[in-house]
């Protein structure tokens, strides 16, 4: 029987495990299928094996890395230097040398345990990057099962990617995996410039590339959400009392790539413009802390909260606080209900691979009277959402206009939007993403070249 092995940096633990990734496999895991991810809990000394976590409708296995591991191939090359370099950031990109090795050994380790656990017929799907070398080691213990991979974040562009010390075992490492899954196709592009500038590498028809004999197929599978499931969990939720004013709301993790101080000048300036709006409009920011062991993370917290008292002191009045400034996370059904009763949902990442902020911030609207989305140009949702109010974060005039389009829009061209937004969320939502990759895989597998995307 063929089983589905997956594998994530992050292993869904705890009694409910029910973020979107989780409901998206829960089924395709059913009947047999294994999970395989970080313990979380850093150790002293690694021992070689996979630990069992019951309680799920599927396997949980979990490796360990060490304090030094997670340090040098979490903290280290998949945070300081594949994230800022997808992320348009290679400014912020810190190499050392334990780096790449401490990447490239941990990632051995977990092809070992799963090549000690996979069967023949197992189909194999590896998410995200710091996993990136995952089929190349597999294939070097023998294990020829089908390997798919999804990358969750932007592919760099090609300046980006040969600012890696090792783009062209990069390119060996994309091309092991049998099928290569990109958020849009703004990265398919970008991945195919990649592979142009390695020597050996050659674009073949149909979305293929090759190199030194290994042959992958890329292509775009924008991951969607569970949309009913969704608007189910925001229309039960306690509705909030806004107290009659407008909530602007931004819920993201505290990181450098989501173009927080942006947004939050843009507020600020559209508060100096707009003294009519004193009192009558808040920014709801919540953005939980993440990846604090890495500096530029710390940074960014500190330029936030320096940022926010000041516009806070500029314009706060007795009775009302512009930017409330949530520095901790928010439950799910909690967040599903402050989507809904936001006026507003300011997505504007600088570079994000999909942003699925901005699909909960629709499903979760009230479809009689829904809210506008002011959506960055750069999140890969932006393929998707033409009709939300598109915006380049860089341009502070361009987010304050939208903030004033999106608070005075009529409930005509609201709803137009809404439903619009719906249907183009429904037709691809996150069943149809493992449906299509997994189905990809199949045919790649079977040696049948898939339609091109
Ligand atoms: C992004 C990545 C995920 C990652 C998540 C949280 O969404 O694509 O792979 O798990 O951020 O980051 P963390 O470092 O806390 O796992």
């Amino acid at each position: 029987m063929s089983r589905l092995v997956v594998v994530s940096n992050r292993l869904p633990l705890g009694d409910n495990p029910s973020g979107g990734l989780v409901v998206a496999l829960e089924e395709a895991l059913s009947g047999g299928g294994v999970w395989v991810g970080n313990s979380g809990t850093p150790v002293d000394a690694v021992e070689e094996r996979l630990t069992p976590h019951p309680g799920a409708a599927f396997d949980r296995l979990s490796f360990d890395v060490t304090h030094e591991e997670h340090e040098n191939y979490y903290a280290g090359f998949a945070n300081s230097v594949l994230w800022p370099l997808c992320h348009g950031r290679v400014d912020l990109m810190r190499m050392r040398p334990d780096y790449p090795s401490a990447y490239r050994r941990v990632n051995r380790r977990i092809a070992r345990l799963i090549a000690g656990i996979v069967e023949p017929e197992d189909r194999i799907w590896v998410h995200d990057y710091h996993h990136l070398p995952l089929a190349y080691e597999l294939r070097q213990l023998g294990v020829s099962n089908p390997v798919a991979f999804f990358l969750h974040i932007p592919f760099p562009g090609p300046m980006a990617f040969q600012a890696l010390p090792n783009s062209a075992e990069t390119a060996r490492w994309i091309a092991a995996f049998d099928l290569f899954g990109l958020q849009s196709m703004r990265d398919v592009s970008a991945c195919l410039e990649a592979f142009r500038t390695v020597p050996e590498a050659s674009i073949l028809l149909n979305g293929r590339m090759a190199l030194r004999g290994e042959e992958v197929r890329v292509a775009s599978y924008p991951i969607g959400i569970d949309v009913e499931e969704f608007a189910r969990t925001a229309a039960a939720a306690p509705p909030r009392d806004t107290e009659g004013r407008a909530t602007v709301i931004g819920v993201d993790r505290l990181d450098y790539s989501k173009g927080l101080p942006q947004r939050f000048r843009a507020f600020g300036t559209l508060l100096d413009r707009r003294p009519d709006l004193h009192g009558k409009v808040e920014l709801l920011q919540i953005a939980p802390p993440t990846r604090e062991e890495v500096e530029a993370y710390r940074e960014i917290r500190e330029e936030l909260e320096r940022m926010t008292g000041a516009i806070n002191g500029a314009h706060a009045d007795l009775d009302w606080t512009p930017i409330r400034y949530i520095h901790r996370p928010v439950p799910r059904d909690r967040l599903a209900g402050l989507y809904r009763a936001a006026y507003v949902g300011l997505v504007t990442p600088l570079a994000d691979g999909m942003n699925l902020v901005a699909k909960e911030y629709m499903a979760a609207q009230d479809p009689k009277d829904p809210g506008v989305l002011i959506l960055s140009k750069f999140a890969g949702a932006a393929e998707q959402m033409p009709e939300a109010l598109i915006v380049n974060p860089h341009d502070g005039e361009d987010m304050v206009q939208a903030m004033v389009t999106a608070l005075w829009m009529p409930l005509g061209e609201r709803r137009e939007r809404h439903g619009a937004i719906m249907k183009g969320m429904r037709a691809r939502d996150v069943h149809w993403w493992r449906r299509a990759i997994l189905a990809d895989l199949e045919r790649v597998a079977q040696g049948d070249a898939p339609k091109a995307a």
